[in-house]
């Protein structure tokens, strides 16, 4: 760890309006948020569904404008970047969204989806590079190899997906990256695997944000983690002094229903 700050967030707010029934209603899906993560770090971002989690970190890469306070990326907040800025700094951050059947692209194949960020980055110069990089990360996800050509929309189950938009989150080389729930649609095996593929980038440096509602993951892949209640940080600090002796009445409950091993 060098000690410089990579991603922070001061009185972060994301506020959503409802409508119903022509009546307006605001949703506090995030509210003051304030954290740093520092270079190398990873942090584990722990709620029960409902919790905020997808707005904060959608938020937190600059894809949600904020309604107060903000999200800044090597100390450049994303509400004042330029374009291109914005651009680069999309390049270094690494996402993969939660809903692997909405965010990929359905009529591409699974390597024509690994391929799609670094061909926009790069263009059709580096393409062989690119290809060699996709196939190399669909091995290492386990994806087997008759599925690499398939379309990601007629032959990928929700697991297969889920690994494919790791390895599109992982060709561009990121230094951060974001991960929700990233193994929420993977059996005991591939969820080991995929975890392993995280954590050898973690290992040679990335910094990961990794939000997911079970507690032991929380603590297996961060040594540091936060807890989100109704878009508020109710407890922050060390994951396993978290998981030994919560003092929030919420982290008890999250705790109590976890299954016992
Ligand atoms: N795109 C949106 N439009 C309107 N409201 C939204 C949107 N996204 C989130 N919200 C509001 O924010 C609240 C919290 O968001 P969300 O349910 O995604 O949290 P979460 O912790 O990611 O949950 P889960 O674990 O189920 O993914 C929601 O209950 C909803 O009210
Ligand atoms: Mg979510």
């Amino acid at each position: 760890m060098t000690g410089m700050t990579i991603l922070s967030a001061e009185g972060l707010g994301v506020r959503y309006e409802s409508r119903r029934f022509f009546r307006r209603r605001d949703v506090w899906a995030v509210k003051n948020v304030s954290f740093s993560l520092e270079e190398g770090e990873t942090l584990s971002i722990v709620g029960e569904s409902g919790s905020g989690k997808t707005p904060l970190l959608r938020s937190l890469l600059g894809l949600v404008p904020p309604a107060t306070g903000r999200a800044s990326f090597r100390g450049r907040p994303f509400g004042a970047m330029t374009a291109e800025e914005l651009l680069e700094a999309r390049r270094r951050c690494g996402y993969i969204p939660q809903d692997p059947y909405s965010s990929l692209p359905p009529t591409l194949t699974a390597l024509g989806a690994v391929l799609e960020p670094w061909n926009i980055v790069h263009g059709s110069a580096r393409r062989s590079e690119g290809l060699v990089r996709a196939k190399e990360l669909l091995a290492e996800l386990r994806l087997s190899e008759e599925l690499w050509n398939a379309r990601v929309r007629y032959s990928l189950s929700g697991g297969q997906r889920q690994r494919v938009a790791v390895a599109r989150a992982l060709i561009l080389g990121p230094e951060l990256l974001l991960c929700d729930e990233p193994t929420a649609m993977q059996d005991v095996s591939t969820r080991g695997e995929v975890l392993e593929v995280l954590n050898r980038r973690v290992r040679a440096g990335l910094s990961m944000i990794l939000v997911t509602h079970d507690l032991l993951l929380a603590r297996y892949a961060a040594a540091r983690s936060m807890v989100l209640h109704k878009g508020e940080v109710v407890e922050a600090g060390d994951s396993a002094g978290l998981l030994e002796c919560p003092t929030h009445p919420y982290t008890r409950a999250l705790l109590a229903a976890l299954p016992r091993l």
